[in-house]
């Protein structure tokens, strides 16, 4: 077994740098925020900078826990515009193309990265891979129920993945999303060097409402790693800051 050293420290010294970036964006209004433990250390850490802002929730989980800490909430309908977006991640690329979705709010996580001006990931350096491509977690698929069968099937016949049902540890049978659907994992058989293109090739198959990886040329500003004793911040593209 491989022990990973000073994980959490590595976390929080990540969300202590996200929100240290995001005081540098001015003019923002509504945040939204992505689901998962990083997602709740930012919060807790920042919890005296985001006060003022208006949050867009990606799940019932991180919703439950930011009113719990007191925070402004909005759902996803009144949303059509985010300033700043920041969430976890599973997985990251040398090109900061990322896998999400172990916490099943892909769906959402993904709505609220479209509606944003800017993208901002934290995580730790146990899931920074160090590779160009993807290759070291199942990518989750959120699929529609009643397709199950069809869309299993279709998705062994790329010959790429291999598909298997999530299930639920408070019940039996499968892990039902925040919007009803189920999630399938896809264990890749071989690297995924063309994260954009694998997206729009599951996108394809009938039954598929959205995948979790999110490729950084679509959905990534900047990433931020944690270590035991830094941060380390990483940007692609245009930046909104200060503007
Ligand atoms: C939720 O569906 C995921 O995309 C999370 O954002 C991701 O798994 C990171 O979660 P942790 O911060 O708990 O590792």
């Amino acid at each position: 077994m491989v022990l990973m050293i000073g994980v959490e420290e590595a976390k929080e010294n990540a969300a202590r740098e996200a929100c240290r970036v995001l005081g540098d964006f001015r003019e923002v209004k509504v945040i939204g925020l992505g689901t998962g433990s990083t997602i709740k250390k930012f919060i807790d850490l920042c919890i005296d900078n985001i006060k003022r802002y208006l949050i867009a929730s990606s799940s019932i989980d991180t919703t439950l826990y930011a009113k719990s800490r007191g925070l402004n909430t909005i759902d996803m309908y009144s949303v059509d515009s985010v300033d700043v977006y920041i969430d976890g991640a599973d997985e990251v690329s040398n090109k900061l193309d990322l896998v999400k979705g172990r916490g099943g709010a892909l769906l959402r996580e993904k709505t609220l990265a479209y509606l944003s001006r800017y993208r901002l990931y934290i995580i730790d350096y146990t899931k920074f891979n160090g590779r160009d491509y993807l290759y070291l977690k199942p990518i989750p698929v959120e699929i529609t129920p009643i397709t199950l069968q069809y869309t299993m099937r279709a998705i062994k016949n790329t010959g790429l993945f291999e598909p298997v049902i999530r299930t639920s540890i408070g019940k039996d049978g499968p892990v039902i999303t925040d919007d009803n659907n189920y999630i399938l994992d896809l264990k890749p058989l071989r690297p995924i060097e063309d994260p954009l293109n694998t997206h729009k090739l599951l996108k394809l198959i009938h039954g598929v409402v959205e995948t979790g990886i999110f490729p950084a040329v679509e959905l990534v500003d900047t990433v931020v790693v944690g270590y035991p004793d830094k941060a380390v911040v990483y940007n692609r593209g245009v930046s909104i800051k200060n503007g």
